[in-house]
């Protein structure tokens, strides 16, 4: 059976990527006469003088004619006698790294060109950076342009020098450096008469030997459940495709997370009947029992595999807003997606050095060391030893874009370690006992829109008619408990967070919880109601426009924050992200203190 070869060509933005793809069909007459003419015709109008432009037969694209880049993810599929290849051709420009990264975790191989006159780049670095963390283990080196540089060998081995050296902290398993001309040939298909110095194989017949078989073991069984098939009662098929080994008709398998064994019944590829079915085919698998299977759940045997909630990454950042650590994105990772935080960011890696750098962000293009925590558990294995289940990818929760892409490094076991214990004396009990419905009155809005005075006297209120209250204001929270957290955007996240956390404790011992945070960022809210209990948790939107606070001014800090004195400040300097949905709204311009709270009594009596 003819192999197949995924790769992808990577470089900087006038490497000469395209028209080095663009030859290699064109020499070995991959292309249609018709097309060929075409390029003839165009290229006389063309940017290459009269020349035939190759590039131009891989610029499908308009816009990308129009700018002269590459500016997507072109796939392109070819074959000659030896071999079959899809080309994924990324764009060189930095700002569209994350097309390489997308064509990078689909392909085996990477071509990575240089510039013989500009030698090993900034972006030549990046670029096999990422190679290397999208688990690419072949990396083939063209460095081009050799025309430019009268075909000069001493030239293209300082280059291999440096490329040596760059690659040295890597363990690609092959890795082929070449001289190439994309424009005039040489050692595309054709050894090149102008390089007799050069003896080893041209670019296309290297491509269509090398092996890049995956050299893991590929014993076991893994196989990542994409749907439930249910067409009649008596029949339920577990279907996805095959990440890892094989399976048999009568091969017992375990579904986990639940950890549930079973026999399988029966095998469809391609809605034929089978005994046996090998990775990358998608199936439906029917056993021979009940199990607790759902998207998202893995069917696997003899690998092993982690359940959990908590592991280590590295990631490439890829929005265009940066990664600040305690924010929640959602995770996707084989078939399941699941709420996730990036917990901490350990360090960020130099592109250059390798080196690892602190840092409390990241922004577009840079690489960090992350851990993070799914709010459910994830069935996954470490990226070095199954590629396919070890990859993952991070949705921003609301513009639903790919933020990130990473893999997982290590699992973290801290919560394995521990056990959730069921006491007699129960939240439920403790309420009754205090005969109140314990709630969370969460009141948002910026400083000096009344929040403290209002909650300080709703508080009494409710104290008078006999209440179990406790109240957790900002300012008072921060000279304690929070007294190590500032004002920077990971700060505030952990502010919110922990006083979640203590606002659900203390419902748990059956009181009413009044809060006065800013709690200026929506997420951090939904966040602070997902740990409190939907049900539990009322918001009050403090609604006092900033004019007003400005003029009220009681801390005198808005003056301090417009002279600069104050950084971060909300709604001045750090935004203030209005609630779109609270239960309760309340501006207090023009209202007295009791005018207010009889409002807000009322609301929650409706509530
Ligand atoms: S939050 O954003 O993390 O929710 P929090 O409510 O705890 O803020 O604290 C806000 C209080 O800290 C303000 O009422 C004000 O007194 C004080 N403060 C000091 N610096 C800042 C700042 N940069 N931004 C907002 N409030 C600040």
């Amino acid at each position: 059976m003819q192999s197949l070869l995924k790769f992808i060509t990577c470089g900087s933005v006038d490497d000469g990527k395209s028209t080095l793809i663009g030859h290699m069909l064109y020499d070995a007459k991959l292309i249609f006469a018709d097309q060929e003419k075409a390029l003839e015709l165009e290229s006389k109008v063309g940017s290459a003088g009269g020349e035939i432009d190759y590039s131009l037969l891989l610029d499908g694209l308009m816009a990308e004619r129009e700018q002269g880049i590459t500016i997507d993810v072109a796939y392109r599929y070819f074959t000659t006698e030896n071999r079959s290849f899809i080309v994924a051709d990324t764009p060189g420009h930095e700002e569209y790294t994350r097309n390489m990264a997308v064509g990078a975790s689909f392909a085996d191989l990477a071509i990575i060109l240089l510039d013989v006159t500009k030698g090993v780049l900034v972006q030549t670095k990046r670029h096999t950076r990422i190679c290397a963390l999208m688990g690419i283990k072949s990396v083939v080196y063209a460095v081009n342009k050799m025309d430019l540089a009268n075909y000069d060998e001493s030239a293209f081995k300082n280059i291999r020098r440096e490329i040596k050296k760059m690659t040295a902290e890597y363990d690609f398993e092959t890795e082929y450096i070449i001289p190439v001309s994309a424009t005039q040939g040489d050692n595309i298909t054709k050894a090149s008469d102008r390089m007799p110095w050069f003896r080893g194989d041209t670019l296309l017949q290297y491509l269509e030997q090398v092996d890049v078989s995956d050299k893991t073991d590929q014993t076991g069984f893994a196989l990542p459940v994409q749907r439930v098939s249910r067409p009649d009662h008596n029949f339920r098929g577990f279907q996805g495709q095959i990440e890892v080994g094989q399976i048999a008709v009568g091969d017992e398998i375990t579904a986990l997370p639940s950890g549930e064994t079973a026999c399988v019944k029966s095998i469809l590829n391609m809605n034929q009947s089978v005994d046996r079915a090998y990775k990358g085919q998608a199936v439906t698998i029917q056993l021979d029992k009940e199990v607790d299977v759902s998207r998202g759940c893995m069917l696997c045997r003899d690998v092993n595999l982690q359940v959990g909630k908590l592991f280590s990454s590295k990631l490439l950042w890829m929005d265009d807003s940066r990664l600040v650590a305690g924010k929640s994105y959602y995770l996707k990772i084989g078939t399941k997606m699941v709420p996730a935080v990036v917990m901490n960011i350990k360090s960020k890696i130099d592109v250059n050095e390798g080196t690892h750098v602190s840092a409390d962000h990241i922004y577009k293009n840079e690489i960090a060391i992350c851990d993070i925590s799914c709010q459910d558990q994830i069935v996954y294995d470490l990226f070095e030893h199954h590629k396919e289940l070890g990859g993952f990818i991070l949705i921003d929760r609301v513009t639903h874009m790919t933020s990130a892409c990473g893999v997982v490094e290590h699992s973290l076991r801290r919560e394995e370690n521990l056990q959730w214990h069921n006491m007699d004396v129960t939240r439920e009990l403790r309420a009754e006992r205090l005969n109140q419905t314990p709630k969370t009155i969460w009141m948002t809005g910026l400083s000096g829109s009344g929040k403290s005075t209002l909650v300080n006297a709703l508080e009494k209120r409710l104290f008078m008619d006999g209440k179990h209250t406790m109240l957790l204001d900002g300012d008072n929270v921060r000279m304690g408990l929070n007294k190590n957290l500032g004002f920077k955007e990971q700060d505030r996240i952990e502010n919110i967070r922990r006083v979640s956390e203590v606002a659900k404790l203390m419902n748990d011992a059956g009181l009413i919880v009044l809060t006065s945070f800013i709690s200026p960022f929506a997420a951090d809210r939904r966040r602070a109601k997902r740990i409190i209990g939907e049900d539990n948790f009322v918001e009050i939107y403090v609604s006092t426009p900033l004019e007003e606070c400005e003029k009220r001014d009681v801390k005198g800090l808005y003056k301090k924050a417009r002279n600069g004195e104050i950084p971060n400040f909300s709604g001045v300097s750090s935004p203030y992200e209005v609630p779109e949905n609270p239960d309760i709204t309340i501006d207090t311009t023009g209202k007295s203190v009791e005018e207010c709270v009889d409002f807000i009594m009322e609301q929650l009596e409706k509530e």
